[in-house]
């Protein structure tokens, strides 16, 4: 019986790394995939293929393709392909740096560290705007039921996971908040009047587990929501850039994604990544 990553439904780290892996040219295929096999370590490791990991093991995941890049009223939503993610959990940011430094040297025969992304819990889990990125998520049952894909059988445990990196301006930020109360009809607040996790039945579900980052000066959120398929966040994705009749998410008006992924995250069996649905 194979079950999900298990750090995929537990509460946001202290700390994350976030590792983004290419492939190499001459990358193996068998012991590439022992390897991936091994990587698994329960909650504190999420591993998630990309599209191009998974056809150059000779698989094909279904609901997995790449990233739709789209533009639209001048909002830019990037695709930045990568063959693996790996998101590492813990409570301190060394411990963390040099776990990753095992995991890249572990791969670097067949994978290249491209990207290293720190991210870090704010309070009680907000975004640097001091929102509560965790307001109407799912939880226990209903956190299962939308993260952690069941049917078909050969993908059950698997799931789905939106990455996309988006850099904030504070103090765009700061001003909209400001000016919001001379100006009733500016929304303040960072969503579109779209529909809400409520009105979707649980298929249509995410379970967001974002978190913030700092670099230097810049900063913004991780945004990471794991899914059943990645249908739902694709749905979100459109009502928030304005293209199902609504007017874009003012959030566009302080932050900008700066890339953007889709990962399978394949189950656990007996301590071990399950790539067995990358048989034919
Ligand atoms: C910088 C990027 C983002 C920030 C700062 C942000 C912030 C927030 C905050 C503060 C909430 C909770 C309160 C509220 O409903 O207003 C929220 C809820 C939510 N966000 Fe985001 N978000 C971001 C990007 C996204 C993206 C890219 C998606 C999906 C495509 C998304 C989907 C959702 C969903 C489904 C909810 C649950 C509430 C609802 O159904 O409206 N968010 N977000």
């Amino acid at each position: 019986m194979s079950f999900a990553q298990p750090g995929i439904l537990e509460p946001r780290p202290d700390c994350s790394r976030y590792l983004f892996f290419a492939l190499r040219p001459e990358a193996a295929t068998q012991t590439l995939r022992a390897r991936l096999e091994r990587l698994a370590d329960g909650d504190r490791l999420v591993v998630g293929l990309g599209s191009s990991l998974v056809e150059h093991l000779g698989g094909t995941i279904e609901p997995l393709r790449p990233f739709p890049a789209q533009s639209h009223r001048g909002i830019d939503i990037p695709s930045t392909p990568f063959a693996l993610w790996c998101w590492l959990r813990g409570e301190d940011r060394g411990e963390l740096l040099h776990r990753g430094r095992m995991i890249e040297r572990q791969l670097n025969e067949d994978l290249s560290l491209e990207l290293a992304i720190e991210g870090f819990r704010f309070g009680p889990g907000l975004d640097l705007t001091g929102d509560g990125e965790d307001l109407e998520n799912p939880e226990g049952e209903e956190a299962v039921l939308a993260a952690i894909t069941h049917l078909p059988e050969r993908l059950a445990g698997s799931s789905f996971v939106a990455v996309q990196q988006w850099q904030h301006d504070l103090d765009s930020f700061d001003a909209l908040s400001d000016r919001a109360p001379e100006a009733p009809d500016e929304p303040a607040a960072p969503r579109a009047p779209a529909p809400k996790q409520e009105d979707f039945a649980p298929e249509r579900l995410m379970l967001r587990r974002s978190q913030p980052w700092i670099e230097g000066r810049r900063a913004g959120l991780v945004f990471i929501a794991f899914g059943q398929s990645l249908d739902a966040f694709e749905a979100r994705l459109r009502c928030l850039i304005g293209l199902e009749d609504h007017l874009p998410a003012s959030l566009f008006r302080y932050s900008r994604p700066l890339s953007g992924s889709y990962y399978w995250c394949p189950p656990l069996h007996q301590g071990r990544l399950d790539l067995s649905a990358l048989d034919p």
